[in-house]
């Protein structure tokens, strides 16, 4: 059997991301691992659900380092520590610095809540539905050194329901995440994925 696709994850807040990238490694339908969940906010839930499944969950604080190349090295050696191929940015609500992309180029991705480059920035669903959009969503990305910008793996389209509200709405393109990023991580996982330039190849398409 080909060995697995070696994830750490990078999360901040409640991780219902993080808990789907868990289900799909541990029910098989993708060919990964996460061997470690790091969160800058030492209570985060994210944590906790690491640790639900025998997941290794450290908190590296911000405020524990001099300088965010610190903070990122502190990071990048607990990563590379657990053997991690691919960083998954899940609800990491801070901006990736180069200390981190240097050390994992074209190997960290994101999700993020809306299409892109549509709504880039906090509360992307918020600002979607307060437009006026008709059409919202989310993408899985490679990560660059401009916030939510990098070249696009994956998105999924969520229509706005006349009788939505931003939360509605919310709910409903979060279940899109849950279901993309896992797809996004088995397509990188078995090799599939190619970029060049701004544009993601995804072979035997
Ligand atoms: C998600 O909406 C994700 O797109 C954004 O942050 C949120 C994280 O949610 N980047 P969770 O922690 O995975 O529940």
């Amino acid at each position: 059997m080909a060995s697995k696709l070696t994830i750490g994850v990078l999360a901040s807040g409640s991780g219902t991301n993080l808990q789907a990238i868990i289900d799909a490694t541990e029910t098989g339908r993708i060919d990964a691992d996460v061997r470690v969940v790091i969160s800058d906010v030492p209570e985060a839930r994210a944590l906790t659900r690491a640790r639900e499944h025998g997941i290794p969950a450290i908190a590296i604080e911000r405020k524990q380092s001099v300088s965010k190349s610190e903070f990122e090295n502190r990071i990048v050696d607990a990563m590379k520590e657990h053997g991690v191929k691919l960083v998954c940015l899940a609800g990491y609500m801070r901006i990736v610095g180069k200390t981190m992309l240097s050390s994992f180029p074209n190997r960290i991705i994101n999700i993020h809540p809306t299409l892109l480059p549509s709504f880039p920035g906090l509360e992307g669903q918020r600002q979607a539905f307060d437009y006026g959009a008709k059409v919202a969503g989310c993408t899985v990305h490679f990560v660059d050194e401009l916030t939510d910008h990098g070249p696009i793996i994956k998105q999924a389209a969520v229509e706005v329901r006349e009788d939505d509200t931003a939360e509605t709405l919310q709910k409903r393109i979060l279940a899109e995440e849950h279901r993309i990023y896992p797809e996004a991580i088995q397509l990188y996982a078995k090799g599939r994925l190619t970029v060049e330039g701004r544009r993601v190849r995804i072979a035997g398409r």
